[in-house]
């Protein structure tokens, strides 16, 4: 039985959902995969870091941060003196990296996975920064140093997207896609159709906590734009940046245009698309009167639709329901069984 040790950098939303799954499929994963594993190190920026070779009790370090109280308690060692220095020191296999992103260059996340990298660890992440801007080099760094890069969970959560076209649809070539895949602002059109006002719709998203207090990252479309940016990088081999996506928000609808569409059996969606025309790439984000027949006519709330266009399986779709924390969590978690079951 190979044992892993594992290291959490970052331990908000995600990294605690991933330290409830962990401890919830232990003996799952110990039963199916013959593999055992213990975190060594968990790091935030202001809410302390540990290291414990023999392996910090993930309850106990749930519940002290449940509590506001800092993990530096947990910690056998010196506490690191930044993300660099717990990376280094956490005498990890396995490194977990779920920090904010960065729209612009997507650091510091991507200088934590190469230094990660470089130490022979696998480097798994929720974070799309990293994926649009430095895909390639982490990817190479990974081969080069016997270890894996996996990000399932940076496009639509838990669901298998980046893993499905890895291990599932050998030579298959992505022409084209189209999806829905910003959540917050499908639940405020839903929530217009309704009757509500575009600043109460928004109002109601941050009230549950799924937009932030600044929205304009998913109103904008700039949330969606990385996305589409992160699966072309990916997926179509065309790296591109959320600044090059064709994109266009939703900030401009009115409850007008949303009574009109309904009057018409229409629904307006934020859409995501990208196709190669020739050898120029076209990838777009922007408001689109959808027919009742289009199969994102029904994609309500919180839910998260992508349809892909191969040359070998035509329309393949994939609806995500009601994501979060749990279900990113989830695709962390199969990220490591994918990681570390070819032995390392
Ligand atoms: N929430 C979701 O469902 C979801 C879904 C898909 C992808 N993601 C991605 O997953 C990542 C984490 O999201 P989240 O919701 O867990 O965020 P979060 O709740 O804000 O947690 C972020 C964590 O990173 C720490 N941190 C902040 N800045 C740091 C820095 N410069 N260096 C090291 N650590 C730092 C924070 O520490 P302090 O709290 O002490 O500041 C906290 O522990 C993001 O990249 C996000 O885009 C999230």
């Amino acid at each position: 039985m190979r044992d892993y040790k594992l290291a959490l950098l970052g331990f908000g939303n995600v990294g605690q959902a991933l330290g409830r799954l962990l401890l919830k499929k232990e003996s799952d994963i110990q039963s199916q995969y013959d593999l055992t594993f213990s975190v060594t190190g968990i790091a935030t920026e202001h809410h302390g870091r540990a290291i414990n070779p023999n392996g910090i009790d993930l309850e106990q370090a749930l519940s002290l941060i449940d509590n506001g109280d800092s993990l530096n308690t947990l910690s056998t060692r010196s506490i690191p003196a930044d993300a660099f220095d717990f990376i280094q020191r956490c005498g990890a296999d396995v490194l977990f990296e779920n920090t904010p992103v960065n729209y612009q260059d997507g650091q510091p996340a991507v200088d934590y996975l190469v230094t990660a990298l470089n130490l022979g660890l696998h480097a798994i992440t929720a974070n799309k920064g990293p994926v649009v801007f430095a895909y390639h080099q982490l990817t190479h760094l990974a081969k080069s140093n016997g270890c894996n890069f996996f990000f399932e969970s940076a496009v639509m959560d838990g669901a298998p997207i980046f893993s499905l076209f890895r291990e599932t649809l050998p030579t298959a070539k992505l022409n084209t896609f189209h999806g829905i895949l910003n959540s917050t602002t499908n639940l405020i059109l839903k929530r217009m159709e309704q009757g509500e006002t575009f600043d109460d719709a928004v109002a109601y998203a941050q009230s549950i906590g799924i937009a932030e207090t600044d929205p304009s990252g998913d109103v904008d479309g700039w949330d969606a734009a990385i996305k589409v940016a992160a699966l072309v990088t990916v997926l179509m081999d065309v790296s591109i940046k959320p600044y090059e996506v064709d994109r266009r928000g939703i900030s401009h609808l009115s409850n007008k245009d949303i009574t009109k569409a309904l009057k018409e059996s229409k629904r307006w969606k934020l859409l995501c698309s990208a196709y190669k025309d020739g050898d120029r790439l076209v990838a777009r984000v922007a408001p689109e009167m959808v027919p009742m027949d289009s199969p994102f006519y029904r994609i309500d709330g919180t839910t998260s639709i992508v349809q892909f266009e191969t040359d070998v399986l035509g329309k393949l779709s994939i609806i995500e329901s009601d994501p979060g924390p749990h279900t990113t969590a989830y695709g962390l978690l199969a990220d490591f069984i994918n990681a570390v079951k070819g032995g390392r």
